[in-house]
C-alpha cells in the first residue's frame, strides 16, 4: 500500500484535531474564510461549489487550499507577505493540519515524512503556463534551504540548487504571451539527502527543450532569456570579443516576436545574476567563454543571409556574420560555408555535394541552430548536474520536485501540444495506479469488499498514442522514416486508416456532421481525460524529425569549441542509421520519468491561472472552472472521499480512544481489534457506518469520526486535568524528596561541621584547662613557661575583678578583695594609692564649713575615741556654732562680758558642790574666760589659765568636772556639770582654752574640790538606768547605762 492512501485516511483523522484545534485559537477570521480542505466540503461532487470556495479564499488571498494531501495554488500575480523567514519558522515541524495550507506546509511535511520513513517522495507540480509552478518550485527549493541542517559544506549544495534555477531559467525560459518568465521545457530536480535530512545533492532531468524558439518567435514573444541577456547585460569586452552589438533589433533571431523589451524584464540585472551562478555551480571560466561563444554565434548565424545564385541556389554573401560564426565555434569558414550551403550524398562509393536552394539553405541554418542550442542546453544541464553531484556512496533519500507543462489548449495545437498533453496523460495515468489502484489494493488486503470508486482510466488514451505499431507515435514515426514522398497529410491519413474507429479519436473525414463543423482538413482531435484537444497535422513530420543534415553534424565536429565538440562528439551514430524520432526520444524520457516516480511517494502541487490578463484580483470563473476540470481536481476529490474516508490500526485507534470507553480504559486486555469493536459497540456506531478489515477499522464518513473526535476532545480535558494532577502530586513529591535529601545531606553536613567545631572547642579547652591546672600547680614557683599564662590570667582576672569591686567609700576600705598570693604585694601598694586616692578625692569634696567641723571632729576623736563609753553616738550628731543664741543670753550678762568676745554657749546642769542639787545654767565659753550663768547672773567666771583640767568618766554619762585652780578660799571650786553637748562643749574648751590636753578620761571616781581644801567625789558607775543621786558615802553618784559599742 502506498503511502498516499495511508496519507489520505490520516490526514483525516489529523485534520479532526487541527479543526478544533483552529476553532479554539490559531486561526484568525480571514484564514477561516471558505473551506480549508475541500474534503471537508458538503457538497463535494459540485463544481461550482468548488469554484466557489476557491473564488472566495482568492479575494482573501488566500491562495493555497488542500484537497486531503493535495495542495491547490491560485497564482496571485502580486507579491504576497507570505514566504518571509518567519514563516517558513511558523512551518518548520508543525503537523500538516495545524496551520492555514500553505506550500511550506507541504514542503515540511514530505521532509519529515522522507526523514522518518526514510523513503523518497516526489512533488508533481502541474498547471497550465504562467498558473506559478516554476515559482511554487522555487519555494519548495527555498523552504528546504532554509529549513534543512546547515554546515558548510552542505551550505555549498545549497547554493548550488537554488542558484542551478536561474542559470536554467536563463537558458531553457522565455517571455510567452501566456507567461513572462516561461518555463519552454520540463524540468525534474531531484534533492538528495543524508539520513539526518541535509541536502547533499541534487540531479536534474530536462524534457523537451522547445527549440524552435530560437529559430522563431511569435508575435509578443521572445527568444530566451539569456540572448537578451548577453545583449543587453554582457560587458563590452565580452561584447567586442563576441562581436555583437549591444542591440537586440540587430539580430533576427531576437526581433521576431517584436518585443525584445520588456517591463517585467530586467535582463541586465539578470545578467548579473547568471554570471555569478554560473561561477557558483563550478563552470570553468573557459567552459564560459566558449558558452557565450555559442550563444553569440546563433545570433550570428541568423542574420546570415543567403542570395540565390543564377542557377537558383544558395550562395552566401555576408561573410562578415560567416567570419564570426567561424571564429566563435573555430571552425574554418570554407568548411562552415559549405555546409550551410550544401548538402552531403552517400553514393555507392563516393560522396558528392549537392546545393541547396535558398529555402534549404535557411532551413538548414535554422536547423543548425537548434541543434547548436538545443545539445548546449543538455550540456549545461549535465554541467548542473557534475556539479551537484554527492559523491558520497552512503544511502540518500531524494524528493523530486517535478515542474512540468500542464495540459495544453490553444487555438491551434501543434505537435508540441501533442506531446505536452501525451505527458499529462501519462502523469495521470501515474496517479491513478498511485491512489486509486493503491486503495482498491488495501481494501482487499483487508479483507474488505471493494466498493469501486467510479472514476475514468486515461489508460485508453495513453494507449492511443504509445502503443506499438498502432498508435498515433507509431504512425507518426513510421511515416517520417518510410521511403517516399511522406507529408503531414498523408500521417493524418494512415491514422485515419489504423485507428479511424477509436472513441477518442476523430478527424474532419471521420466526425459526425455536427462535429466536422468544428474540424478543418487537416486537423485530428483526441479526447484526453481533460478534455478535448484539436490539433493540426502541419508540421508534425518535420517537428518530429527534426533532421539535422548530416553534414552539418561533420562541420560541428570539427570544431575547436569545447562545448560544440562535446556536443557533437564523433562516436555518435552514423548518420547512415536515422537518429530517434523527437517523439520517441519524449516517450523513452517519460518512461525513464515514470519508473522514476513509480518507486516514489507521490505529492501533488495543482497550479491554477485565475486570468489570462496576468493582473491581480481577478478570478475568471470559466478559465478556472477549465482548470480545475482538466487538472482533474473534481476526481482528485471525490476519490479521497469515496469509499472509506478514514482507516487506522486497530492499534492505534484503540490508543487514542480507548479513554471513551470503561471497558478499554486505562487498559484492553484481549487483542486491538476486539478492543476496537468493544469501543466502537459502547460508542454506538452503526453497522454501516464502519468495517472491521484485518488490521484496520475503516470508518465511512468522516462525520463518524468528526463525532467521535469530538467526544475525545470533551473527555481528553478530563483526562488532562486528572493526569496533570497525578503528575502535579507526582512532581511535587519528587520535589519534596529531593528536597528532604537535600535538608538531611545539609544537616549531616552542618551537623559534622558543628561537631568538629566543638570537638575543636573541646580539645582547645582540654588544653586549656589543662594549662590552667598545671599553671596552678606552679603558681608559687617563679615564672616559668607552664605557669605563665596562668598568672598572668591570675593576674588580669584579679585585676578585672578588683576593678569591679573597688570600695565605693572610704569607709568601706576594709572590703578590698583578697588578692591571690602572687598579686599581694602589688595588691598592698594598689590598695594604698587606692585609698589614697579616695581620701584625696573626698578631702577635695570637703567644704570649708564641713572641714572646720570635721577638725572639730578629729579633735574630738583625738580627746575620747576608745576612751569613753558614750563617745561613738556623738560621732554623727554635727556640732554646731553655739548651742544658745546670744538673744537668749541675757544682756546684763552680755554687757557684763561685752570686752570678751563670746564663742560658744551651751546649757548645763550645774550640781550644787554641796548637796549635789541639779540647777539649770549656762556656760558660756569668751576668748579668755568661762562663764556659769544663771540668767542674768554669773555664777562663776574661770580664766582659762586657772582651768587645771577636766575629768569625764569613761561611761556613757555627760559628766563633766572642771577642775580650777583656787588660789583664794573665798573663789569657788570645781564645777560639777551634766552637758548634753558634752564633746561638742569639751572639744570647743579644748580650743578656745587652747588646752589639748586638759581633758581626762577617768575610771571609777573623780575627786573635785568643792571649796579649796575641801574635796568631794563624783563616782561613776554603769547601772541598769541612769540616775544621779547622792550617795551615802556622800558621793555623788552618776549611774549610767551601759551602752554598746557600734
Ligand atoms: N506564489 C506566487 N506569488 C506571486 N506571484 C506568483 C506566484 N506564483 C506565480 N506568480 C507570478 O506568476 C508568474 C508565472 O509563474 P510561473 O513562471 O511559476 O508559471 P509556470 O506555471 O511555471 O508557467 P510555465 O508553464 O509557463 O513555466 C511569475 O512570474 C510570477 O509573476
Ligand atoms: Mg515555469
Amino acid at each position: 500500500m502506498t503511502h498516499m492512501v495511508l496519507e489520505v485516511k490520516e490526514s483525516l483523522e489529523v485534520r479532526c484535531n487541527q479543526m478544533l484545534r483552529n476553532m479554539e485559537a490559531s486561526l484568525t477570521a480571514r484564514d477561516r474564510v471558505g473551506i480549508q480542505d475541500f474534503v471537508l466540503l458538503d457538497a463535494y461532487t459540485s463544481e461550482s461549489a468548488f469554484l466557489d470556495n476557491l473564488r472566495k479564499r482568492f479575494h482573501e488571498n488566500l491562495i493555497y487550499t488542500y484537497i486531503g494531501t493535495l495542495l491547490v495554488s491560485v497564482n496571485p500575480y502580486k507579491d504576497l507577505d507570505i514566504y518571509s523567514k518567519k514563516q517558513m519558522d511558523t512551518y518548520m515541524g508543525v503537523n500538516f493540519f495545524e496551520l492555514p495550507p500553505h506550500i511550506y506546509a507541504l514542503a515540511d511535511n514530505v521532509f519529515r515524512t522522507m526523514l522518518s520513513e526514510f523513503n523518497n517522495h516526489f512533488i508533481l507540480i502541474s498547471g497550465e503556463s504562467g498558473a506559478g509552478k516554476t515559482e511554487a518550485s522555487k519555494k519548495i527549493l527555498q523552504f528546504y534551504a532554509v529549513s534543512c541542517p546547515s554546515t558548510k559544506l552542505l551550505n555549498n549544495v545549497r547554493d548550488r540548487l537554488l542558484l542551478s534555477n536561474p542559470v536554467l531559467e536563463a537558458f531553457g525560459n522565455a517571455k510567452t504571451l501566456k507567461n513572462d518568465n516561461s518555463s519552454r521545457f520540463g524540468k525534474y530536480m531531484d534533492i538528495q539527502f543524508d539520513h539526518q535530512g541535509g541536502a547533499v545533492g541534487g540531479h536534474i532531468l530536462s524534457y523537451l527543450l522547445e527549440k524552435s524558439r530560437v529559430v522563431h518567435q511569435n508575435h509578443g514573444e521572445r527568444n530566451f532569456h539569456i540572448f537578451y541577456q548577453l545583449v543587453e547585460g554582457g560587458e563590452e569586452d565580452l561584447l567586442r570579443w563576441l562581436g555583437l552589438e549591444r542591440n537586440c533589433q540587430k539580430y533576427s533571431y531576437l526581433v521576431q516576436g517584436d518585443c525584445a523589451k520588456v517591463s517585467s524584464i530586467n535582463d541586465k540585472s539578470d545578467w548579473r545574476t547568471v554570471r555569478r551562478a554560473l561561477s557558483v555551480i563550478e563552470i570553468s571560466e573557459s567552459d564560459i567563454e566558449h558558452l557565450f561563444g555559442i550563444i553569440a554565434s546563433v545570433l550570428h548565424l541568423g542574420n546570415v543571409k543567403f542570395e540565390a545564385d543564377v542557377r537558383g541556389y544558395a550562395s552566401l554573401n555576408n561573410n562578415q556574420e560567416m567570419h564570426w560564426v567561424s571564429k566563435l565555434l573555430g571552425i574554418p569558414t570554407q568548411v562552415l560555408q559549405q555546409g550551410l550551403t550544401h548538402r552531403k550524398i552517400e553514393a555507392k562509393t563516393e560522396e558528392v555535394f549537392s546545393p541547396f536552394s535558398v529555402d534549404h539553405a535557411v532551413y538548414a541554418r535554422d536547423a543548425l541552430a537548434k541543434a547548436i542550442y538545443g545539445r548546449t542546453f543538455n550540456w549545461l544541464v549535465n554541467k548542473i548536474n557534475e556539479s551537484l553531484v554527492n559523491k558520497d556512496s552512503s544511502r540518500k533519500t531524494v524528493i523530486g520536485l517535478l515542474d512540468i507543462y500542464g495540459f495544453e489548449v490553444f487555438n491551434v495545437n501543434s505537435f508540441e501540444q501533442f506531446c505536452i498533453n501525451y505527458c499529462n496523460e501519462k502523469l495521470q495515468q501515474l496517479f491513478i495506479q498511485l491512489t486509486l489502484k493503491s486503495e482498491q489494493e488495501e481494501y482487499e488486503m483487508e479483507g474488505i469488499e471493494w466498493e469501486p470508486v467510479p472514476f475514468f482510466n486515461n489508460k485508453i488514451i495513453c494507449d492511443l498514442v504509445e502503443v506499438k505499431h498502432r498508435g498515433i507515435i507509431s504512425l507518426l514515426d513510421e511515416e517520417c522514416l518510410r521511403p517516399g514522398e511522406a507529408t503531414d497529410l498523408t500521417f493524418l491519413e494512415k491514422m485515419e486508416e489504423t485507428i479511424g474507429g477509436h472513441p477518442h479519436f476523430v478527424t474532419h473525414k471521420l466526425a459526425d456532421q455536427k462535429t466536422r463543423k468544428t474540424l478543418d482538413r487537416g486537423d485530428f482531435r483526441l479526447l484526453h481525460y481533460a478534455g478535448e484537444v484539436t490539433y493540426c497535422v502541419v508540421g508534425f513530420l518535420d517537428k518530429n524529425n527534426d533532421l539535422l543534415y548530416r553534414n552539418g553534424k561533420e562541420v560541428m565536429r570539427q570544431s575547436k569549441n569545447a562545448i560544440i565538440k562535446h556536443c557533437f562528439p564523433s562516436s555518435e551514430p552514423d548518420s547512415k542509421r536515422r537518429p530517434e524520432t523527437v517523439v520517441t526520444q519524449f516517450k523513452s524520457s517519460l518512461v525513464g520519468l515514470t519508473e522514476i516516480l513509480m518507486s516514489k511517494e507521490p505529492w501533488y502541487v495543482r497550479c491554477i491561472k485565475p486570468n489570462d490578463a496576468k493582473q491581480p484580483g481577478r478570478f475568471d470563473d470559466v478559465l478556472v472552472r477549465h482548470q480545475v476540470k482538466y487538472l482533474g481536481l473534481m476526481e482528485h476529490l471525490r476519490v479521497r472521499r469515496a469509499g472509506f474516508a478514514y482507516r487506522r490500526k486497530y492499534e492505534i485507534f484503540l490508543q487514542r480512544y480507548k479513554a471513551l470507553c470503561p471497558d478499554t480504559w486505562p487498559n484492553w486486555k484481549g487483542t486491538a481489534a476486539e478492543g476496537v469493536r468493544c469501543l466502537i459497540k459502547h460508542l454506538g456506531y452503526k453497522p454501516d457506518e464502519y468495517k472491521m478489515g484485518r488490521t484496520k477499522i475503516f470508518i465511512r464518513h468522516p462525520r463518524t469520526l468528526f463525532a467521535t473526535e469530538d467526544t475525545f476532545q470533551v473527555c481528553k480535558h478530563k483526562l488532562a486535568t486528572r493526569i496533570q494532577a497525578k503528575y502535579k502530586g507526582y512532581r511535587v513529591k519528587e520535589d519534596y524528596l529531593k528536597q528532604r535529601e537535600a535538608a538531611t545531606k545539609i544537616e549531616t553536613c552542618w551537623r559534622g561541621l558543628m561537631a568538629r567545631k566543638e570537638r575543636e572547642k573541646r580539645a582547645w579547652a582540654a588544653k586549656v584547662i589543662k594549662k590552667f591546672i598545671k599553671g596552678f600547680m606552679t603558681r608559687n614557683q617563679p615564672a616559668c613557661v607552664d605557669n605563665s599564662e596562668y598568672l598572668s590570667y591570675v593576674r588580669q582576672n584579679y585585676l578585672t575583678r578588683l576593678r569591679d569591686n573597688l570600695p565605693k567609700t572610704v569607709l568601706e576600705k576594709d572590703s578590698w578583695l583578697t588578692p591571690p598570693p602572687i598579686m599581694k604585694e602589688l595588691s598592698q601598694l594598689l590598695k594604698k594609692l587606692y585609698i589614697r586616692h579616695m581620701v584625696r578625692k573626698y578631702v577635695r569634696g570637703i567644704p570649708p564649713q564641713r572641714k572646720a567641723q570635721l577638725l572639730l571632729k578629729a579633735q574630738t576623736s583625738s580627746m575620747f575615741k576608745g576612751k569613753k563609753e558614750n563617745y561613738p553616738f556623738s560621732v554623727c550628731r554635727p556640732f554646731v556654732d553655739t548651742r544658745i543664741n546670744a538673744e537668749d543670753i541675757s544682756i546684763k550678762v552680755l554687757q557684763m562680758i561685752r570686752h570678751e568676745h563670746i564663742k560658744y554657749s551651751v546649757p548645763v546642769v550645774k550640781y550644787d558642790r554641796n548637796g549635789f542639787r541639779p540647777r539649770l545654767r549656762q556656760l558660756v565659753f569668751t576668748q579668755k574666760a568661762a562663764y556659769l550663768v544663771e540668767e542674768a547672773k554669773i555664777k562663776q567666771r574661770m580664766d582659762y589659765i586657772s582651768l587645771k583640767g577636766v575629768s569625764v568618766s569613761n561611761l556613757s554619762d555627760n559628766f563633766l568636772i572642771l577642775h580650777i585652780t583656787c588660789d583664794d578660799i573665798k573663789q569657788k571650786g570645781d564645777l560639777v556639770l551634766q552637758c548634753d553637748y558634752l564633746f561638742e562643749a569639751l572639744t570647743k574648751l579644748s580650743l578656745i582654752a587652747n588646752k589639748q590636753n586638759c581633758t581626762k578620761v577617768v575610771q571609777g571616781s573623780v575627786r573635785f574640790d568643792i571649796q579649796p581644801g575641801r574635796e568631794g567625789f563624783v563616782d561613776f558607775k554603769s547601772g541598769q538606768e541612769s540616775m544621779v543621786y547622792r550617795a551615802k558615802n556622800g558621793h555623788l553618784t552618776v549611774e549610767s547605762t551601759r551602752t554598746k559599742s557600734r
